[in-house]
């Protein structure tokens, strides 16, 4: 297997790992849905791993920007008898859904802020289970400003790598607020891919705690920040 291969492979492998700590929370007959699914390795190894390796009876839906990959995804999952498997070519931002069934949103590296609108679509549909493993973080980089703290962004590297850690603290934080629990944890060894960090979240009937609200408000503040997933939870500052 070519090395690009082995390396997604890998990842497909750690993600379906984590995917079986939360499995309990995926109702038979609910539907998952992977935003920025690609080739859909991914997309195409849940399937299996839900419908033929356990028997279960849970709808994929897969979206994509690329209109030919979405095409060839489809064709392989009729090819396959894949009756559940369907991919739709749509921008993550407009993807709307009245479907109750919908316990889980995935997302594998899709790019920058098409993260946030995936977490803000699993919020606002009231999934159970969210996995996230974010990529290309290029959002608070542009914004990022504190005289305090010009030692982390003077040197273009440092400021790139604490705005990527920043932009998904600030995700986790705002996820928890909305009553999820949170953890975030390594997805993969360096070695493999440098965008290494999964967001695991399950829904709770925790009250958010202004404290932390605050908290999180002053930061945004204090860095001069305007994250995605804030303004569209939130509105506006
Ligand atoms: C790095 S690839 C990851 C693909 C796949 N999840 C995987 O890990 O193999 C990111 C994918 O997200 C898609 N994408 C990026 N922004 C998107 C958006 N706003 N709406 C839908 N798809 C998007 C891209 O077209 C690309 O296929």
């Amino acid at each position: 297997m070519p090395a690009h291969r082995q390396k997604k492979f890998r990842q497909i492998n750690k993600f379906l790992e984590m995917l079986r700590d939360v499995e309990e929370y995926i109702p038979d007959n609910s539907v998952i849905i992977d935003m920025g699914c690609g080739k859909s390795y991914l997309t195409f190894a849940i399937y299996h791993y839900f419908n033929i390796l356990n028997n279960k009876n849970i709808e994929i839906r897969g979206y994509d920007l690329k209109k030919d990959v979405v095409d060839y995804c489809n064709s392989l999952a009729d090819k396959f008898g894949f009756n559940d498997l369907k991919f739709y070519c749509e921008d993550i931002a407009d993807i709307e859904n009245k479907d109750e069934r919908i316990s889980m949103i995935i997302t594998l590296h899709a790019c920058d802020t098409a993260t946030d609108y995936a977490i803000y679509h699993g919020i606002r549909w009231g999934c159970k289970v969210m996995m996230n493993v974010p990529c290309c973080q290029h959002e608070l980089f542009s914004q990022i400003k504190n005289d305090k703290m010009d030692i982390m962004l003077e040197h273009g590297i440092i400021k790139e790598r604490f705005s990527a850690l920043m932009t998904d603290a600030i995700r986790a934080r705002l996820i928890e607020l909305m009553g999820y629990d949170v953890k975030v944890m390594e997805f993969i060894d360096m070695e493999h891919t440098p965008k290494n960090i999964m967001i695991r979240s399950v829904k709770t009937d925790k009250k958010p705690d202004e404290h932390k609200k605050a908290e999180l408000e002053a930061l945004i503040k204090e860095y001069e920040l305007n994250p995605t997933l804030y303004k569209l939870l939130y509105g506006n500052k």
